[in-house]
Protein backbone atom coordinates (compact mmCIF):
# COMPACT_ATOMS: atom_id res chain seq x y z
CA UNK A 1 0.00 0.00 0.00
CA UNK A 2 1.46 3.38 -1.13
CA UNK A 3 1.60 5.51 2.48
CA UNK A 4 3.27 8.58 0.60
CA UNK A 5 2.99 9.27 -3.39
CA UNK A 6 2.73 12.14 -6.00
CA UNK A 7 1.62 11.58 -9.80
CA UNK A 8 2.58 14.30 -12.38
CA UNK A 9 3.69 16.84 -9.94
CA UNK A 10 4.78 20.40 -11.22
CA UNK A 11 6.45 22.61 -8.68
CA UNK A 12 7.82 26.23 -9.43
CA UNK A 13 9.06 28.63 -6.95
CA UNK A 14 7.71 32.52 -7.14
CA UNK A 15 10.51 34.38 -8.98
CA UNK A 16 12.45 31.54 -10.22
CA UNK A 17 12.49 30.84 -14.51
CA UNK A 18 12.24 27.48 -14.42
CA UNK A 19 9.82 24.43 -12.76
CA UNK A 20 11.64 22.74 -9.63
CA UNK A 21 9.82 19.74 -10.72
CA UNK A 22 7.71 18.56 -14.32
CA UNK A 23 5.88 15.61 -14.69
CA UNK A 24 7.05 13.94 -11.19
CA UNK A 25 5.95 10.40 -10.52
CA UNK A 26 6.93 8.93 -7.00
CA UNK A 27 4.99 6.51 -4.39
CA UNK A 28 6.43 5.25 -1.47
CA UNK A 29 5.00 1.89 0.47
CA UNK A 30 3.98 1.21 3.86
CA UNK A 31 7.04 -0.24 6.15
CA UNK A 32 9.79 1.27 3.19
CA UNK A 33 13.31 2.70 4.15
CA UNK A 34 13.92 5.30 1.46
CA UNK A 35 16.71 7.01 0.75
CA UNK A 36 16.53 10.31 -1.41
CA UNK A 37 20.33 11.14 -2.61
CA UNK A 38 20.71 13.93 -5.06
CA UNK A 39 23.07 17.37 -5.28
CA UNK A 40 22.53 20.27 -3.20
CA UNK A 41 20.32 22.35 -4.58
CA UNK A 42 18.25 19.72 -6.88
CA UNK A 43 15.11 19.82 -4.70
CA UNK A 44 15.34 16.81 -1.94
CA UNK A 45 13.86 19.36 0.94
CA UNK A 46 10.95 20.27 -1.27
CA UNK A 47 10.27 16.91 -2.43
CA UNK A 48 10.20 15.43 1.40
CA UNK A 49 7.56 18.34 2.11
CA UNK A 50 5.28 17.72 -0.83
CA UNK A 51 5.10 13.51 0.59
CA UNK A 52 4.40 15.49 3.97
CA UNK A 53 1.97 17.94 3.23
CA UNK A 54 3.69 20.69 4.20
CA UNK A 55 3.80 21.58 0.73
CA UNK A 56 1.35 23.26 0.06
CA UNK A 57 -0.63 22.70 3.08
CA UNK A 58 1.76 24.92 5.25
CA UNK A 59 4.24 26.28 3.22
CA UNK A 60 2.57 28.18 0.23
CA UNK A 61 4.28 26.79 -2.89
CA UNK A 62 2.45 26.79 -6.39
CA UNK A 63 1.94 23.18 -7.23
CA UNK A 64 -0.22 20.55 -9.10
CA UNK A 65 -0.09 17.51 -9.02
CA UNK A 66 -2.80 14.62 -10.48
CA UNK A 67 -2.89 12.47 -7.42
CA UNK A 68 -1.31 13.26 -3.65
CA UNK A 69 -1.23 11.00 -0.95
CA UNK A 70 -0.22 11.93 2.31
CA UNK A 71 0.67 9.80 5.36
CA UNK A 72 -2.30 10.20 8.29
CA UNK A 73 0.63 10.67 11.32
CA UNK A 74 3.92 11.41 10.18
CA UNK A 75 7.22 13.71 12.23
CA UNK A 76 9.78 15.45 10.53
CA UNK A 77 12.80 16.16 11.56
CA UNK A 78 14.46 18.78 9.85
CA UNK A 79 17.91 20.10 8.99
CA UNK A 80 18.69 22.81 11.64
CA UNK A 81 18.13 22.10 15.15
CA UNK A 82 17.05 25.29 15.73
CA UNK A 83 14.38 25.65 13.53
CA UNK A 84 11.39 22.56 15.20
CA UNK A 85 10.90 23.71 18.41
CA UNK A 86 7.65 25.31 19.93
CA UNK A 87 8.49 25.55 23.58
CA UNK A 88 11.66 27.12 25.83
CA UNK A 89 11.94 24.35 27.71
CA UNK A 90 12.96 20.71 27.23
CA UNK A 91 10.31 18.91 29.08
CA UNK A 92 7.43 21.38 27.75
CA UNK A 93 8.34 20.37 24.44
CA UNK A 94 7.52 16.56 24.75
CA UNK A 95 4.33 17.84 26.89
CA UNK A 96 3.53 19.72 24.34
CA UNK A 97 2.82 16.79 22.03
CA UNK A 98 2.14 14.46 24.50
CA UNK A 99 -0.89 16.91 25.76
CA UNK A 100 -2.05 16.87 21.78
CA UNK A 101 -2.39 13.33 21.84
CA UNK A 102 -4.05 13.49 25.77
CA UNK A 103 -1.68 11.86 27.11
CA UNK A 104 -2.83 12.67 30.69
CA UNK A 105 -1.11 14.48 33.15
CA UNK A 106 0.85 12.42 35.93
CA UNK A 107 2.37 9.94 33.28
CA UNK A 108 4.27 12.45 31.29
CA UNK A 109 7.18 13.39 33.72
CA UNK A 110 7.89 9.32 33.48
CA UNK A 111 7.08 9.59 29.31
CA UNK A 112 9.60 12.96 29.01
CA UNK A 113 12.25 11.21 30.47
CA UNK A 114 11.76 7.87 28.57
CA UNK A 115 11.98 9.55 25.51
CA UNK A 116 14.49 11.12 26.20
CA UNK A 117 16.28 8.35 27.04
CA UNK A 118 15.81 6.63 23.81
CA UNK A 119 17.99 9.25 22.22
CA UNK A 120 20.80 9.43 24.29
CA UNK A 121 19.48 12.67 26.52
CA UNK A 122 20.04 12.38 30.39
CA UNK A 123 19.32 15.67 32.18
CA UNK A 124 19.40 16.40 36.28
CA UNK A 125 16.40 18.54 36.04
CA UNK A 126 14.19 17.74 32.49
CA UNK A 127 13.02 21.80 33.33
CA UNK A 128 15.92 22.94 31.07
CA UNK A 129 16.36 25.53 28.77
CA UNK A 130 16.21 24.22 24.85
CA UNK A 131 18.77 27.23 24.29
CA UNK A 132 20.98 26.11 26.61
CA UNK A 133 21.65 22.74 24.58
CA UNK A 134 24.53 22.54 21.60
CA UNK A 135 23.15 21.32 18.51
CA UNK A 136 23.63 18.12 18.54
CA UNK A 137 21.59 17.99 21.85
CA UNK A 138 18.59 19.78 20.29
CA UNK A 139 18.85 17.34 17.07
CA UNK A 140 18.44 14.29 19.57
CA UNK A 141 15.72 16.46 21.60
CA UNK A 142 13.58 17.13 18.48
CA UNK A 143 13.87 13.03 17.47
CA UNK A 144 12.04 12.72 20.61
CA UNK A 145 9.55 14.85 20.07
CA UNK A 146 8.70 13.00 17.07
CA UNK A 147 8.89 9.93 18.74
CA UNK A 148 6.40 10.92 21.36
CA UNK A 149 4.42 11.56 17.99
CA UNK A 150 4.13 7.29 17.60
CA UNK A 151 4.62 8.11 14.14
CA UNK A 152 3.58 5.93 10.98
CA UNK A 153 6.47 7.83 9.11
CA UNK A 154 9.11 9.79 9.79
CA UNK A 155 10.85 11.90 7.29
CA UNK A 156 14.30 12.51 8.22
CA UNK A 157 16.01 15.56 6.65
CA UNK A 158 19.95 15.47 7.21
CA UNK A 159 19.41 15.51 10.75
CA UNK A 160 22.94 14.99 11.75
CA UNK A 161 23.93 17.40 9.42
CA UNK A 162 25.52 19.09 12.70
CA UNK A 163 25.95 16.54 15.19
CA UNK A 164 29.77 15.29 16.04
CA UNK A 165 30.41 11.66 15.60
CA UNK A 166 29.19 10.38 18.51
CA UNK A 167 25.91 12.05 18.37
CA UNK A 168 25.22 11.01 15.15
CA UNK A 169 25.86 7.49 15.77
CA UNK A 170 23.59 7.79 18.46
CA UNK A 171 20.44 9.36 16.22
CA UNK A 172 21.30 6.56 13.54
CA UNK A 173 21.17 3.94 16.09
CA UNK A 174 18.11 5.12 17.74
CA UNK A 175 16.22 5.26 14.17
CA UNK A 176 17.71 2.02 13.31
CA UNK A 177 15.92 0.49 16.51
CA UNK A 178 12.89 2.36 16.34
CA UNK A 179 12.26 2.76 12.45
CA UNK A 180 11.61 -1.51 11.90
CA UNK A 181 7.39 -0.59 11.75
CA UNK A 182 7.76 2.63 10.54
CA UNK A 183 8.44 4.09 6.92
CA UNK A 184 11.22 6.39 6.88
CA UNK A 185 11.85 8.67 4.01
CA UNK A 186 15.45 9.68 4.63
CA UNK A 187 17.66 12.89 2.97
CA UNK A 188 21.63 12.90 4.18
CA UNK A 189 24.34 13.22 2.11
CA UNK A 190 26.82 11.45 4.57
CA UNK A 191 25.88 8.24 4.19
CA UNK A 192 28.32 5.51 5.70
CA UNK A 193 26.07 5.36 9.24
CA UNK A 194 22.48 4.53 7.15
CA UNK A 195 23.22 2.45 3.90
CA UNK A 196 22.54 -0.33 6.16
CA UNK A 197 19.24 0.96 7.32
CA UNK A 198 17.85 1.59 3.79
CA UNK A 199 16.43 -0.53 1.44
CA UNK A 200 15.87 1.53 -1.94
CA UNK A 201 17.49 4.37 -3.16
CA UNK A 202 15.95 7.33 -5.29
CA UNK A 203 18.72 9.31 -7.20
CA UNK A 204 17.60 12.55 -8.43
CA UNK A 205 19.61 14.75 -10.92
CA UNK A 206 20.38 18.35 -10.93
CA UNK A 207 16.62 19.09 -12.38
CA UNK A 208 14.52 17.70 -9.63
CA UNK A 209 14.54 14.30 -11.75
CA UNK A 210 14.74 10.80 -10.91
CA UNK A 211 18.04 9.23 -12.67
CA UNK A 212 17.30 6.13 -11.06
CA UNK A 213 15.53 4.55 -8.47
CA UNK A 214 15.91 0.64 -6.84
CA UNK A 215 17.65 -1.68 -4.18
CA UNK A 216 20.69 0.08 -2.90
CA UNK A 217 23.35 -2.43 -4.42
CA UNK A 218 21.71 -2.07 -7.64
CA UNK A 219 22.57 1.98 -7.39
CA UNK A 220 25.68 1.53 -6.05
CA UNK A 221 26.91 -0.84 -7.95
CA UNK A 222 25.15 -0.08 -11.37
CA UNK A 223 25.50 4.03 -10.58
CA UNK A 224 28.47 4.67 -9.71
CA UNK A 225 29.69 6.79 -12.43
CA UNK A 226 26.01 8.49 -11.96
CA UNK A 227 26.79 9.05 -8.83
CA UNK A 228 30.39 10.11 -9.58
CA UNK A 229 29.21 12.82 -12.13
CA UNK A 230 26.85 14.06 -10.11
CA UNK A 231 29.16 14.19 -7.01
CA UNK A 232 27.09 12.67 -4.49
CA UNK A 233 28.15 10.58 -1.69
CA UNK A 234 28.51 7.08 -2.24
CA UNK A 235 30.45 4.33 -0.17
CA UNK A 236 33.94 5.00 -1.31
CA UNK A 237 33.50 8.62 -2.16
CA UNK A 238 37.15 9.45 -0.38
CA UNK A 239 38.88 6.25 -1.35
CA UNK A 240 38.50 7.35 -4.82
CA UNK A 241 38.92 11.20 -4.45
CA UNK A 242 42.31 10.06 -2.88
CA UNK A 243 43.32 8.46 -5.60
CA UNK A 244 43.07 11.36 -7.89
CA UNK A 245 44.06 13.85 -5.19
CA UNK A 246 46.81 14.24 -2.91
CA UNK A 247 46.53 16.83 -0.13
CA UNK A 248 49.84 17.67 1.12
CA UNK A 249 49.92 18.62 4.39
CA UNK A 250 53.28 20.18 4.73
CA UNK A 251 53.60 23.50 6.21
CA UNK A 252 55.95 25.91 5.01
CA UNK A 253 58.02 27.75 7.77
CA UNK A 254 57.26 30.93 7.84
CA UNK A 255 60.26 33.41 9.26
CA UNK A 256 60.30 35.64 11.81
CA UNK A 257 56.68 35.85 11.89
CA UNK A 258 54.62 36.17 15.04
CA UNK A 259 52.06 33.49 15.26
CA UNK A 260 48.90 34.53 13.68
CA UNK A 261 47.07 34.17 16.69
CA UNK A 262 48.26 33.40 20.45
CA UNK A 263 46.25 32.64 23.15
CA UNK A 264 46.96 32.49 26.73
CA UNK A 265 44.96 31.79 29.66
CA UNK A 266 42.53 32.72 27.75
CA UNK A 267 38.60 32.25 28.22
CA UNK A 268 35.50 32.97 26.31
CA UNK A 269 32.27 33.94 27.89
CA UNK A 270 28.71 33.28 27.06
CA UNK A 271 26.84 35.75 28.90
CA UNK A 272 28.63 35.86 32.77
CA UNK A 273 29.46 31.93 32.35
CA UNK A 274 32.91 30.92 31.26
CA UNK A 275 32.46 28.35 28.48
CA UNK A 276 36.05 27.86 27.33
CA UNK A 277 39.51 27.82 28.98
CA UNK A 278 42.73 28.00 27.39
CA UNK A 279 46.40 27.83 29.01
CA UNK A 280 48.71 27.96 26.22
CA UNK A 281 48.04 27.62 22.19
CA UNK A 282 49.36 29.23 19.15
CA UNK A 283 48.05 29.16 15.25
CA UNK A 284 50.23 29.96 12.79
CA UNK A 285 50.39 31.08 9.60
CA UNK A 286 50.00 28.66 6.85
CA UNK A 287 48.60 26.16 9.22
CA UNK A 288 44.95 23.99 8.82
CA UNK A 289 43.63 23.62 12.45
CA UNK A 290 40.95 21.27 13.36
CA UNK A 291 38.62 22.11 16.21
CA UNK A 292 37.10 18.99 16.86
CA UNK A 293 35.44 17.67 20.10
CA UNK A 294 31.76 16.63 21.27
CA UNK A 295 29.19 18.79 20.76
CA UNK A 296 28.70 21.46 23.72
CA UNK A 297 32.64 21.30 24.09
CA UNK A 298 32.74 24.86 23.81
CA UNK A 299 34.32 24.92 19.66
CA UNK A 300 31.84 27.59 18.58
CA UNK A 301 32.27 29.79 21.73
CA UNK A 302 36.09 29.79 21.18
CA UNK A 303 35.82 30.94 17.97
CA UNK A 304 33.52 33.76 18.61
CA UNK A 305 35.43 34.99 21.49
CA UNK A 306 38.05 35.18 18.75
CA UNK A 307 36.05 36.88 16.28
CA UNK A 308 35.60 39.07 19.33
CA UNK A 309 31.65 38.66 19.04
CA UNK A 310 31.01 37.03 22.91
CA UNK A 311 33.31 38.27 26.03
CA UNK A 312 36.77 36.93 26.57
CA UNK A 313 39.57 37.30 29.12
CA UNK A 314 42.91 36.42 29.09
CA UNK A 315 46.12 37.27 26.54
CA UNK A 316 44.98 37.23 23.65
CA UNK A 317 47.78 38.51 20.18
CA UNK A 318 46.85 38.20 16.79
CA UNK A 319 49.98 38.46 14.26
CA UNK A 320 51.65 39.63 17.63
CA UNK A 321 49.73 42.31 18.39
CA UNK A 322 47.25 42.65 21.99
CA UNK A 323 44.28 42.17 20.15
CA UNK A 324 42.78 45.08 22.05
CA UNK A 325 44.87 47.62 19.86
CA UNK A 326 42.77 45.77 17.34
CA UNK A 327 40.25 48.19 15.95
CA UNK A 328 38.64 45.95 13.31
CA UNK A 329 38.82 42.42 13.33
CA UNK A 330 37.35 41.74 10.25
CA UNK A 331 40.17 43.35 8.59
CA UNK A 332 42.53 40.39 9.94
CA UNK A 333 39.78 37.61 10.18
CA UNK A 334 36.81 35.66 8.04
CA UNK A 335 34.17 34.34 9.96
CA UNK A 336 31.97 31.34 8.92
CA UNK A 337 29.37 31.08 11.22
CA UNK A 338 27.70 27.84 12.50
CA UNK A 339 24.43 28.96 10.98
CA UNK A 340 24.32 30.71 7.61
CA UNK A 341 21.28 32.87 8.33
CA UNK A 342 23.25 34.75 10.95
CA UNK A 343 25.78 35.90 8.72
CA UNK A 344 23.69 36.94 5.88
CA UNK A 345 23.25 41.12 6.17
CA UNK A 346 21.63 42.12 2.22
CA UNK A 347 18.63 40.37 0.05
CA UNK A 348 20.51 39.11 -2.58
CA UNK A 349 23.14 36.46 -3.24
CA UNK A 350 25.38 38.16 -5.35
CA UNK A 351 25.09 41.34 -2.61
CA UNK A 352 25.89 38.88 -0.03
CA UNK A 353 29.03 38.15 -1.96
CA UNK A 354 29.99 41.76 -2.93
CA UNK A 355 29.29 43.35 0.47
CA UNK A 356 32.84 43.59 1.78
CA UNK A 357 34.25 44.61 -0.83
CA UNK A 358 32.11 47.32 -1.40
CA UNK A 359 32.72 48.26 2.16
CA UNK A 360 36.28 48.66 0.63
CA UNK A 361 34.95 50.85 -2.09
CA UNK A 362 36.62 48.69 -4.81
CA UNK A 363 36.05 49.34 -8.83
CA UNK A 364 32.56 47.98 -9.11
CA UNK A 365 34.36 46.08 -12.79
CA UNK A 366 36.60 44.24 -10.43
CA UNK A 367 33.84 43.81 -7.60
CA UNK A 368 31.90 42.01 -10.52
CA UNK A 369 34.51 39.66 -11.71
CA UNK A 370 35.36 38.68 -8.33
CA UNK A 371 32.31 38.11 -7.51
CA UNK A 372 31.17 35.58 -10.67
CA UNK A 373 34.18 33.87 -10.25
CA UNK A 374 32.90 33.13 -6.86
CA UNK A 375 29.75 32.64 -7.50
CA UNK A 376 30.57 29.95 -10.27
CA UNK A 377 33.06 28.40 -7.93
CA UNK A 378 30.26 27.95 -5.82
CA UNK A 379 27.63 26.33 -8.56
CA UNK A 380 25.28 29.59 -6.93
CA UNK A 381 25.22 31.17 -10.37
CA UNK A 382 21.56 30.30 -11.31
CA UNK A 383 20.63 31.70 -7.72
CA UNK A 384 22.35 35.32 -7.84
CA UNK A 385 19.17 37.38 -7.84
CA UNK A 386 17.75 35.33 -5.29
CA UNK A 387 17.27 36.17 -1.29
CA UNK A 388 19.50 34.19 0.64
CA UNK A 389 16.77 32.82 2.67
CA UNK A 390 15.39 31.18 -0.38
CA UNK A 391 18.87 29.21 -0.73
CA UNK A 392 18.97 24.93 -0.05
CA UNK A 393 20.37 24.39 3.24
CA UNK A 394 23.59 23.51 1.23
CA UNK A 395 23.40 26.69 -0.93
CA UNK A 396 23.29 28.86 2.32
CA UNK A 397 26.48 26.97 3.72
CA UNK A 398 28.42 27.77 0.52
CA UNK A 399 26.74 31.49 0.40
CA UNK A 400 28.09 32.16 3.98
CA UNK A 401 31.89 30.41 3.02
CA UNK A 402 31.73 32.71 -0.82
CA UNK A 403 31.28 36.07 1.53
CA UNK A 404 33.48 35.44 4.11
CA UNK A 405 36.25 34.20 1.72
CA UNK A 406 35.50 36.76 -0.58
CA UNK A 407 38.55 39.15 1.16
CA UNK A 408 41.16 36.93 1.39
CA UNK A 409 42.35 37.82 5.07
CA UNK A 410 45.08 36.16 6.48
CA UNK A 411 42.92 34.16 9.95
CA UNK A 412 40.07 32.33 8.62
CA UNK A 413 37.70 31.11 11.38
CA UNK A 414 35.39 28.97 10.52
CA UNK A 415 32.27 26.82 12.14
CA UNK A 416 31.68 23.94 10.27
CA UNK A 417 31.76 24.97 7.00
CA UNK A 418 31.06 22.16 5.12
CA UNK A 419 28.51 20.81 6.29
CA UNK A 420 25.25 20.03 4.25
CA UNK A 421 26.93 19.98 1.46
CA UNK A 422 27.32 17.38 -1.46
CA UNK A 423 30.55 15.53 -1.97
CA UNK A 424 31.38 17.90 -4.96
CA UNK A 425 31.11 20.74 -3.31
CA UNK A 426 32.80 19.36 0.26
CA UNK A 427 35.78 18.71 -2.07
CA UNK A 428 35.70 22.35 -3.72
CA UNK A 429 35.25 23.82 -0.21
CA UNK A 430 38.55 21.80 0.65
CA UNK A 431 40.73 22.96 -1.89
CA UNK A 432 39.95 26.32 -1.85
CA UNK A 433 40.82 26.50 1.74
CA UNK A 434 44.10 24.39 0.83
CA UNK A 435 45.03 27.10 -1.58
CA UNK A 436 44.62 29.76 0.90
CA UNK A 437 46.81 27.93 3.82
CA UNK A 438 48.94 27.59 1.05
CA UNK A 439 49.11 31.27 0.41
CA UNK A 440 50.25 31.47 3.86
CA UNK A 441 46.86 31.75 5.83
CA UNK A 442 46.01 30.39 9.42
CA UNK A 443 42.96 28.29 9.16
CA UNK A 444 40.88 27.62 12.50
CA UNK A 445 37.97 24.75 11.28
CA UNK A 446 35.82 23.46 13.25
CA UNK A 447 34.59 20.37 12.35
CA UNK A 448 32.29 16.84 12.53
CA UNK A 449 34.16 15.09 9.56
CA UNK A 450 36.74 12.86 10.90
CA UNK A 451 38.10 12.60 6.92
CA UNK A 452 38.60 16.41 7.22
CA UNK A 453 41.03 15.95 9.96
CA UNK A 454 42.69 13.02 8.75
CA UNK A 455 43.32 13.99 5.18
CA UNK A 456 43.28 18.06 5.17
CA UNK A 457 44.14 19.10 8.99
CA UNK A 458 48.05 19.86 9.85
CA UNK A 459 46.83 20.25 13.24
CA UNK A 460 44.35 19.20 15.48
CA UNK A 461 42.95 21.00 18.69
CA UNK A 462 40.32 18.89 20.45
CA UNK A 463 38.66 20.29 23.25
CA UNK A 464 36.13 19.00 26.08
CA UNK A 465 34.33 20.46 28.25
CA UNK A 466 35.90 23.98 27.47
CA UNK A 467 39.31 22.57 27.74
CA UNK A 468 42.11 22.13 25.14
CA UNK A 469 42.98 18.25 26.06
CA UNK A 470 44.92 17.89 22.64
CA UNK A 471 47.14 20.29 20.85
CA UNK A 472 49.16 17.80 18.47
CA UNK A 473 50.11 17.84 14.66
CA UNK A 474 47.56 16.09 12.82
CA UNK A 475 50.19 13.30 11.80
CA UNK A 476 49.83 12.37 15.50
CA UNK A 477 46.39 12.56 16.27
CA UNK A 478 44.82 8.96 16.42
CA UNK A 479 42.32 8.07 13.48
CA UNK A 480 39.23 7.71 13.96
CA UNK A 481 37.38 3.76 13.44
CA UNK A 482 35.83 4.75 10.38
CA UNK A 483 31.97 4.22 10.68
CA UNK A 484 31.18 1.39 7.95
N1 LIG B 1 11.29 29.43 -0.57
C1 LIG B 1 11.96 29.34 -1.71
N2 LIG B 1 11.83 30.29 -2.66
C2 LIG B 1 12.50 30.21 -3.84
N3 LIG B 1 13.34 29.19 -4.15
C3 LIG B 1 13.50 28.21 -3.25
C4 LIG B 1 12.83 28.23 -1.98
N4 LIG B 1 13.21 27.12 -1.28
C5 LIG B 1 14.05 26.43 -2.08
N5 LIG B 1 14.23 27.08 -3.26
C6 LIG B 1 15.06 26.67 -4.39
O1 LIG B 1 14.65 25.36 -4.80
C7 LIG B 1 15.77 24.56 -5.14
C8 LIG B 1 15.71 23.27 -4.34
O2 LIG B 1 15.86 23.53 -2.94
P1 LIG B 1 15.87 22.35 -1.87
O3 LIG B 1 16.00 22.97 -0.54
O4 LIG B 1 14.70 21.48 -2.10
O5 LIG B 1 17.22 21.59 -2.30
P2 LIG B 1 17.99 20.34 -1.63
O6 LIG B 1 18.12 19.31 -2.69
O7 LIG B 1 17.32 19.96 -0.37
O8 LIG B 1 19.44 20.96 -1.36
P3 LIG B 1 20.48 20.73 -0.12
O9 LIG B 1 21.13 19.43 -0.36
O10 LIG B 1 21.44 21.87 -0.30
O11 LIG B 1 19.70 20.81 1.14
C9 LIG B 1 17.00 25.41 -4.88
O12 LIG B 1 17.45 25.96 -6.11
C10 LIG B 1 16.52 26.52 -3.97
O13 LIG B 1 17.26 27.71 -4.18
MG1 LIG C 1 17.89 20.12 1.66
Amino acid sequence: MNIASVTNMRLKFPGKESLLFSDFSLSIKEGEKVLILGPSGCGKSTLLQVLSGLIPKTVDVPMKADEITVPHSWGYLFQDPDAQFCMPYVDEEIAFVLENLEVPREKMPDCITSYLRQVGLAFENNHTKISTLSGGMKQRLALASVLALEPEVIFLDEPTAMLDPDGTTQVWDTIKQIGDDKTLIIIEHKIDQIVDVVDRIILLGKNGNIIAEGPKQVIFEGYKQKLKEAGIWYPGVWDDYLEENQPDRTIEPVNNQPPAITLSDFSGYRGKKEIVHIDYAEARLGEWITVIGENGAGKSTLLLALMNLVQSAGTYDINGRDHKKVTNFAEEMAFVFQNPEYQFVTNSVYDEVAFTLRLEKREEAEISSRVSDSLHFYQLEEEQDNHPYQLSIGQKRRLSVAASLIKDQPILLLDEPTFGQDAKNTFAILEQLEQVRKRGAAILMVTHDTKVVEHFATRVWQLEDGKLIKNVPASEYPQEPVHA
